[in-house]
């Protein structure tokens, strides 16, 4: 038989100052976000994220280094997947993760990776989304969370948000309010998650 529901028990990755994950920690002790945080990885002993995570008492673990900028070893990528299920992770959470994810992550959570990108996918794929609208002249950008497939950027979308580009907008204000709107649909878009995805 199986036992009754529990909370949803997220695996939050990120490798960079961790804003997104400080906002779904907060959503959760507000009781906007029914679901808890099992672990934080991140691919940087240094980061932010860790930090944040060892605040709010949050398992925080380093990954070894990859000897690649994007890319994980699959020694590095098979050793994430048994951190993530030691932890009982129903739903994988990239926060700024700046690796590719690859077979063994996609075959041992199927269905449940998601990610934040910068940008109102499918336009702006890649690094620096912001600066890539900005660089095109668009008038208007925002941000995406959707299922992380094998392309990268690519999977379907669970939610947008817009945000106007300025006329006097740099990369960094831009970045800065596209970050804004971040924080507000990455919580709700994992609310809404928690009526779909069930714990394992
Ligand atoms: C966010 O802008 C997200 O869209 C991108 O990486 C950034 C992470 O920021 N994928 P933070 O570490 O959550 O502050």
């Amino acid at each position: 038989m199986k036992p009754e529901t529990r909370e949803l028990r997220l695996g939050v990755l990120g490798s960079g100052k961790g804003s997104n994950y400080l906002v779904i920690q907060q959503s959760i002790q507000a009781h906007r976000l029914d679901a808890t945080v099992a672990v934080v990885v991140s691919d940087h002993s240094d980061s932010g994220i860790l930090q944040h995570a060892r605040n709010y008492n949050v398992p925080a673990i380093a990954l070894p280094q990859s000897r690649f900028r994007t890319k994980l070893e699959p020694e590095i990528e098979q050793e994430l997947v048994s951190i993530l299920q030691r932890h009982q992770v129903d739903l994988v959470v990239l926060a700024g993760y700046m690796r590719v994810i690859k077979e063994p992550m996609l075959q041992a959570f199927h269905g449940r990776i998601v990610n934040i990108h910068p940008s109102l996918l499918p336009a702006f794929k890649g690094l620096e989304a912001w600066r890539q609208a900005l660089t095109a002249g668009a008038q208007k950008t925002g941000c995406t969370v959707h299922y992380v497939t094998a392309g990268v950027d690519d999977g379907p979308i669970l939610g947008q948000r817009e945000v106007p580009i300025l006329k006097d907008d740099t990369p960094e204000t831009l970045h800065a309010r596209i970050q804004q709107a971040e924080h507000v649909l990455y919580p709700e878009v994992l609310q809404s998650l928690t009526s779909k995805i069930l714990p394992r």
